[in-house]
């Protein structure tokens, strides 16, 4: 797809990875419609986009289905979409028993009832040849002690875009999937930064992953992750999943070292 004069939707636009992607598709000449649901980061965002007469800021307060259906209306209006980006999401680094029922719905609901929720809503505001690109991650091909519910929802949203690109090929849309690897944005607590430098974790900037998405949408490539080590893991994980126990073992004590530094614990 050549981005140029393109409509694109971006959830979570004013994120690390939101603000990197939205100003790297508005270098690319596509015309944007920035959700989230922070109005000031989102105006901040905006005033330094380049030709900021073709974009437009779409505030959620809370991405209710109200917001949501009112969202879909607008399309109704004529216009048509190009390109969805379900960017926005959440993660919770902790022990599960010390997440709380809110740390568990906030991610359940930000990384999978969300993009399905808005997928359905705009799944009949595309045109001809229209791309919804899911961002997952990494973890959600690799079970990681300390990211078990966050894993859980990235490996959803994984299935999701795999049936529910199987199922509209033949309508002429596509249905992409990006896991990126640890990004240096506010999604990591400070354990979670902890934790990677002392395993030697590679920590991407939100521009590496911005450039990566908007090669996936020039190529259409339907599933692509980020690293070389963290492919190859991820292969190994599908097929011989008790190497990757045995690896992951040997860094547990370090593992927990970081998971036990946050304290929580009460279930509200
Ligand atoms: N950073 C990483 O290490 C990493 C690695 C792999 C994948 N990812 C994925 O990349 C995507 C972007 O993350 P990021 O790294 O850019 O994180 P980020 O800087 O924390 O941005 C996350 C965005 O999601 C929005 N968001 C969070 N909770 C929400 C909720 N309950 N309802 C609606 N919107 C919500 C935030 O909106 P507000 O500004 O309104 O809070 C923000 O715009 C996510 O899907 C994440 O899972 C990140």
């Amino acid at each position: 797809m050549n981005l140029q004069n393109k409509n694109v939707l971006i959830t979570g636009a004013s994120g690390g990875i939101g603000q990197a992607l939205s100003l790297q598709l508005a270098e690319a000449g596509a015309f944007l419609w920035l959700v989230g649901r922070n109005r000031e980061a989102l105006e901040k965002l905006y005033a330094q986009l380049p030709h900021r007469e073709r974009h437009k800021v779409i505030l959620m307060n809370r991405y209710s289905d109200e917001e949501i259906y009112h969202l879909a209306e607008s399309f109704q209006a004529g216009v048509r979409l190009d390109v969805l980006i379900n960017n926005a999401g959440s993660s919770c680094f902790a022990l599960f028993d010390k997440q709380s029922f809110s740390d568990i719905r906030e991610q359940i609901h930000t990384n999978v009832e969300l993009p399905m929720l808005l997928t359905r809503a705009l799944c009949k505001q595309f045109r001809e040849g229209g791309v919804i690109l899911n961002i997952g991650s990494v973890l959600g091909e690799i079970g990681h002690p300390g990211y078990s519910v966050y894993s859980a929802t990235k490996a959803s949203i994984h299935r999701f875009s795999e049936a529910l690109g199987r199922e509209v090929a033949p309508l002429g849309l596509s249905v992409l999937y990006v896991a990126p690897r640890a990004t240096s944005t506010r999604l990591n607590s400070d354990a979670a930064y902890a934790m990677n430098n002392a395993l030697g974790n590679r920590c991407d900037t939100p521009e590496t992953v911005a450039r990566h998405v908007i090669a996936a949408l020039e190529q259409n490539t339907l599933r692509s992750r980020i690293g070389l080590a963290e492919r190859l893991f991820v292969k190994i994980n599908a097929l011989f999943p008790s190497i990757v126990d045995r690896a992951l073992s040997k860094k547990l004590p370090t593992i927990m070292r970081h998971l036990r530094s946050p304290v929580k614990g009460s279930l509200k």
